[in-house]
């Protein structure tokens, strides 16, 4: 008998038919839309694997009632939207899809990082308005990146990615991470250095860490008390992991210039959010991965997690 498995999102055609081709598929057919949860409590019942996306929060409670369920495929690096343990618990693996979205997450963070240290949104808002009246050498001067200090905090995949575009502007790069990696020190030219440092000397602090329970407001009012009064704080990881009422008091308060954030504690995040009333928040809408070739990527790559893993296995990215 072919494997049941559920997909929690409408999802390119090429990556169903490779679905098809080995399991009997359903799938949430809306592409802007996140499962009700109550039709994903539904669909979990009889299924053997569910492909998902960070979007859906699987918890204690949806993996009990997945009797069947063998395998969790989750369409993001990041997995902090499952209950690792208690999928352990139940013997259920849970697989995530590291390594393809690297470089496209690395360019993303880059650019937000210099479209925050240009201004450039409000530039551009500012010309589109109608606001501008001629060139004037004080109006929206923003940060120099070249020789600036850059501080990542988490330097895995991605933030080695990140010092490599760093490097092409002459940036004096700092790290802070669990652990040293004196390899990575040589080959980039990074420093590593304590949390402190990098947050006093650092005019961009870049946060790239996961997402857990040791991570959740790892900086809060405290680190950013420590930053420089110029210094720019952007944050394409997970939004719980900067504390966003001590960041807005911050930003408001000119104890940090500018922070650029593609991640929310709460995303979708709404319109109404005082981070985004305030001119210097360059905020986005959690596109990190998003290219196309990198988004195929990561769905193939998912889908094939999850095929191995219900071919009894061990799929190439398991995390449990
Ligand atoms: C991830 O993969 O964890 C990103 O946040 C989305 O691509």
């Amino acid at each position: 008998m072919r494997p049941k498995i559920y997909i929690t999102r409408k999802l390119p055609d090429a990556v169903v038919t490779r679905l098809t081709e080995v399991c009997e598929v359903r799938m949430w057919e809306k592409e802007e839309e996140p499962v009700p949860r109550d039709v994903l409590e539904k669909e979990i019942l009889d299924v053997d694997g569910l492909f998902c996306l960070l979007t859906e929060t699987i918890d204690e409670h949806l993996l009990t009632l997945g009797t069947n369920l063998k395998i969790i495929s989750n369409m993001a690096v990041g997995y902090n939207n499952i209950d690792i343990a208690a999928a352990t618990e139940q013997k259920i693996m849970v697989t995530n899809t590291p390594g393809v979205l690297t470089e496209t997450t690395a360019d993303l963070t880059f650019a937000l990082l210099m479209a925050t240290a240009r201004r450039m949104v409000e530039a551009s808002d500012y010309l589109r308005a109608g606001s501008l009246k001629t060139w004037s050498p004080m109006q929206l001067t923003g940060q120099d990146i070249y020789g600036a200090t850059l501080g990542i905090i988490g330097l895995g995949r991605i933030g080695e990615a990140l010092a490599k575009r760093a490097r092409g502007f002459d940036m004096n790069l700092y790290y802070h991470n669990r652990s040293r990696k004196p390899e990575v020190e040589k080959q980039l030219g990074i420093q590593y250095v304590e949390k402190e440092k990098l947050l006093r000397e650092s005019d961009f602090v870049c946060v790239l860490t996961p997402y857990t329970k040791e991570t959740e407001n790892y900086i809060g009012a405290a680190e950013l008390a420590l930053m420089k009064p110029t210094a720019v704080l952007i944050n394409t990881a997970r939004g719980g992991i900067v504390n966003e009422e001590a960041l807005y008091q911050a930003l408001k308060g000119g104890q940090i210039w500018g922070a650029g954030l593609d991640v929310f504690e709460k995303e979708p995040v709404q319109t109404d959010h005082p981070l985004l009333s305030l001119p210097n928040v360059v905020a986005l809408p959690h596109i990190g991965s998003a290219s196309k070739n990198t988004r195929l990527k990561m769905a193939l790559l998912a889908a094939e997690n999850l095929i191995q893993g219900l071919q009894g296995n061990t799929p190439k990215n398991i995390v449990n």
